[in-house]
């Protein structure tokens, strides 16, 4: 992971301060202590004898570590997984196809927009995309350019943005700081926007709008769901 400057992250707390939001509320959300990601990932992989696996963003293989699959690919640019380089520089030389595609790097929403775009053209046809991140609790948590140490980044602006396509089903695990989920299959729970300029939502939207947003399940019914 890149290193945190405390200087640097001092500097873009004023910058968001003055220049992109202030907003001060914060969301109150209960994660299952006892249920994290890759619980949900295995979950999938063995319910569909899936067999092939992609994570973006691998850090200290943590999760990619956990994974229990016959073919598994991690890229990350600087530590774990198995493939050295950006998921750009991955995308743009791969040629096979994977049935879940754990999206977990740079949490900026055009990168993470891109790489479920680029998760989309190597997605098997019954397959999952899942996204990490998804539901931050506070603009802190949020805030690009990043100011804090523990962060999600606006990956739940793409997710705004996914939520509006009528290809695609997308719904939000309410499980380790929101894990959302990603099918290719006629959208069941359209939402509908005026604005379609997800990049420039705000904190203060996705507060107000959160659940309808974000289509939140909790992780017992997201099993009844797959
Ligand atoms: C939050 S960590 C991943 C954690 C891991 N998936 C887990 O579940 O424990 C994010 C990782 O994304 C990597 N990363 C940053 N930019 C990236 C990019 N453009 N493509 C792929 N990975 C990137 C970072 O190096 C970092 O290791």
């Amino acid at each position: 992971m890149e290193k945190l400057n405390k200087i640097n992250l001092f500097k873009n707390r004023i910058y968001n301060f003055f220049f992109v939001e202030r907003f001060f509320k914060k969301l109150n959300i209960e994660f299952p202590k006892n249920i994290k990601r890759w619980d949900l990932i295995q979950y999938i992989i063995d319910s569909f004898s899936f067999e092939n696996y992609l994570e973006i963003g691998c850090d200290d293989d943590y999760c990619f570590s956990k994974i229990k699959i016959k073919n598994k690919v991690g890229v990350d640019p600087y530590m774990g997984g198995n493939f050295r380089g950006t998921s750009d520089e991955f995308f743009a030389q791969n040629n096979k196809m994977f049935d879940v595609i754990f999206i977990d790097g740079l949490h900026h929403y055009d990168q993470c927009l891109k790489d479920v775009e680029n998760s989309l053209n190597f997605l098997n046809p019954n397959g999952y995309i899942l996204l990490h991140d998804c539901l931050p609790r506070s603009i802190a948590h949020q805030a690009i350019p990043r100011y804090r140490g523990s962060w999600n980044g606006d990956v739940w602006k793409v997710i705004v943005n996914l939520r509006t396509r009528k290809n695609l089903n997308t719904i939000t695990c309410k499980i380790d700081m929101g894990v959302g989920i990603v099918k290719i299959n006629k959208n069941t729970n359209l939402l509908n926007l005026n604005n379609n300029n997800f990049k420039n939502l705000k904190f203060k939207d996705y507060y107000e709008n959160f659940n309808q947003y974000m289509n939140i399940h909790e992780y017992e019914e997201v099993l009844k769901i797959l």
